[in-house]
């Protein structure tokens, strides 16, 4: 898809209704995105002000995939780290809105997402993901390595324990 553009978002109504949409879509299809379904639109909602709010303290990047006035995907860099890994980002709360996903919308995000974290002067970048029903084969096939798995480390969106895979890769170093 070569019509998709990738920018930065900020904390504004239309774009918060977007995002909120898409967290609600993401999660009744199954997307293990930290949340149980259904998601009330509520608590959708309290998570992206939380989340926007956090962008304008410069704790983190949202960026959001567009197929014109369309919101079609999303990831969050968190950047909000401890004093002792300035060098850190972690990514978070990747997703596809379901009829553009298969057409390299989170591959173009995730790019996205490591150019932010270079520009912030990031050299690691970490992430997790479900072992069930998550998207360990994007991260490899994006160069992220694993590290491991914690077992039983959260609920599957319609219940049910799932482990956690985590993931590393080393950005913007010779
Ligand atoms: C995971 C997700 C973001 C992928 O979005 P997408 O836009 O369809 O991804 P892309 O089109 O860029 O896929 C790139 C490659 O990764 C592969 N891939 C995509 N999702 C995958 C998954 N869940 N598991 C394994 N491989 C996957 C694709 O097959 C594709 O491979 P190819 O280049 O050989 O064809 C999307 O499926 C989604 O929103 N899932 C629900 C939320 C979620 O699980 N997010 C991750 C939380 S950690």
């Amino acid at each position: 898809m070569d019509s998709i553009e990738i920018n930065l978002l900020s904390n504004t109504a239309g774009t918060k209704k977007m995002l909120v949409d898409l967290l609600i879509g993401t999660v009744a299809a199954g997307g293990s995105v930290s949340f149980m379904r259904p998601l009330a639109p509520e608590m959708a909602a309290a998570f992206w002000n939380k989340s926007l709010q956090a962008v304008a303290r410069g704790e983190r990047a949202v960026l959001g995939a567009w197929n014109g006035e369309a919101l079609i995907g999303t990831v969050t860099v968190l950047l909000d780290c401890p004093p002792n890994q300035p060098h850190r980002a972690e990514i978070a709360k990747l997703m596809t809105r379901l009829n553009y996903r298969g057409k390299g919308v989170a591959t173009r995000l995730m790019e996205a997402a490591e150019a932010v974290a270079m520009e912030k002067g990031r050299t690691l970048l970490v992430l997790d993901t479900a072992k069930e029903e998550g998207a360990s084969g994007l991260y490899e096939k994006l160069g992220f390595t694993l590290s491991g798995e914690i077992p039983d480390y959260a609920l599957k969106p319609h219940g049910g324990l799932t482990g956690t895979l985590i993931y590393w890769k080393r950005i913007g170093t010779v």
